[in-house]
């Protein structure tokens, strides 16, 4: 069962600029879909670059459990033999998904359309985090539940033994639950339609149609539909995953906040669908160029170019939030070190994130002398300029791995030191975050 470690502080100071080229793990939510895909497929999909951060370490150890046979080659080199669609065994142990909403939910989708019994259970953060989303929409394909009250962990799925096609509309801007539906519906006899509003991350869709499903997407006046083919048969895919935005836009916002930074950030995922906070921050003034664009395995990728910028606050797009939603810790700080208030709304799904990432980025902004007004679904920051921030404050991440980073980032250009409680949960998603960023000339001191 998830152990939760020894926590570890630290702090986050100013120094000299930041210079130099920032190399970021893959993908996240593409290394959750390729291991879950190729567990899926019948034949051997390769892949380069995955992330190995503990998220993903955990759906590795659960396709094992679920009978897929994984082998690491090397850094970021892994082999998977799937078992077929509907080929997935019932385990005999625990799925203990640790920190993981994505690889939780999109297992939970994947076990729902075959008939097994399987526990899901994750760290103290995932135990509060809720699953209703993902299981009550699983159940029109006949899988059934049984989960703690209001729907939290662990849980006890029952994957249906006739599944059957659905329609359905996904309330919720949310890829996770998309993507659970979307991995249900391939063991389901016909063709189900799964439709949503918000134009979330779209790496599913993509990949399924990389292992052969037959998929179709319609655009709709207030959003898309998606149409999937059950009873797929899945080929085995060669997948390279580019390096994920997510952990980019850390060093990225260091580089604009630090004077004198200028860094390179190369091979960045670049689908328009994650990439709001570039988008978001030009629009703030940052120096972010774009070079080597091009085409990799079906997704965009580019070297990402940054120099320290004098940055203003701006309104962020409501409609914008999806293509950024992990990205609002890290541009709340960059708001914080801008001239004038930036204003960001439609942040209702930050509320659900691996923290109520609003209550925490708010307290960690005014615990650094950053004022801040909080509503039910956002914030508005009052930039203090490029040397106004004055830091010195403790930051509780509440088992956040992206508060974390962000805090740390802050940190490197306010006028005292930053602190946060803990830091081993970044790695979660990032684990060389610390060594990366020191390589840049970050000033790090632990226990602090
Ligand atoms: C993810 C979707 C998002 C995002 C998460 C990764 C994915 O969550 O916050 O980090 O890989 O599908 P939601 O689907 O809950 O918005």
């Amino acid at each position: 069962m998830t152990e939760e470690p020894a926590k570890r502080p630290l702090a986050a100071r100013r120094g000299g600029p930041l210079r130099g080229v920032a190399t970021v793990p893959g993908d996240k939510s593409i290394s959750h879909r390729a291991l879950i895909l190729g567990s899926l497929a019948v034949g051997e999909t390769q892949i380069r670059g995955l992330l190995e951060a503990e998220d993903v370490l955990h759906t590795a150890r659960a396709m094992r459990a679920l009978g897929a046979d994984l082998l690491r080659d090397g850094d970021g080199q892994w082999r998977v033999w799937g078992r077929g669609v509907g080929g997935l065994a019932e385990p005999d142990e625990v799925l203990d998904f640790g920190n993981s909403g994505t690889g939780s939910r999109l297992v939970m989708g994947a076990v729902a359309t075959t008939a097994m019994k399987a526990v899901f259970h994750g760290d103290e953060s995932l135990r509060r985090r809720p699953m209703q989303r993902v299981l009550e929409p699983l159940t029109l394909f006949g899988a059934t539940y049984s989960a703690r009250a209001g729907g939290l962990m662990p849980v006890s799925l029952h994957g249906a033994s006739r599944p059957i096609a659905i329609e359905h509309d996904v309330a919720v801007a949310s890829a996770q639950v998309k993507s659970a539906l979307l991995l249900a519906a391939l063991n389901a006899p016909g063709r189900t339609r799964i439709s949503q509003r918000a134009l979330t991350r779209d790496h599913t869709e993509k990949m399924l149609a990389a292992f052969g499903a037959k998929l179709a997407v319609q655009p709709l006046d207030d959003g898309e539909a998606i149409e999937i083919d059950g009873e797929a048969e899945l080929k085995p895919a060669s997948i390279d995953v580019p390096r994920d935005p997510s952990s980019a836009a850390f060093p990225l916002v260091a580089a604009l906040i630090v004077p004198g930074s200028e860094m390179t950030l190369p091979g960045v995922l670049l689908n328009p669908r994650r990439s709001g906070i570039i988008e978001t921050l030009q629009e703030m003034g940052a120096d972010i160029s774009v070079a080597n664009a091009c085409d990799s395995g079906g997704e965009q990728i580019g070297d990402l170019v940054a120099r320290a910028s004098a940055l203003k606050g701006i309104e962020v797009p409501p409609q914008r939030a999806p293509a950024m939603i992990d990205e609002y810790p890290i541009l709340a700080v960059a708001a914080a070190f801008a001239e004038g208030r930036t204003v960001m709304r439609g942040l209702e799904e930050l509320r659900v994130k691996e923290s109520d990432r609003l209550a925490a980025i708010v307290a960690g902004l005014r615990a650094n002398g950053v004022t801040v007004e909080e509503t039910e679904d956002g914030m508005a920051v009052e930039g203090r300029g490029g040397d106004g921030v004055a830091g010195a404050g403790m930051v509780v991440t509440h088992v956040d791995h992206r508060i974390a980073m962000a805090f740390l980032v802050m940190g490197l250009a306010a006028r005292a030191p930053v602190t946060v409680d803990d830091t081993t949960m970044i790695a979660t998603s990032f684990p060389a975050f610390e060594e990366v960023m020191r390589g840049l000339g970050a000033m790090f001191e632990v226990g602090t």
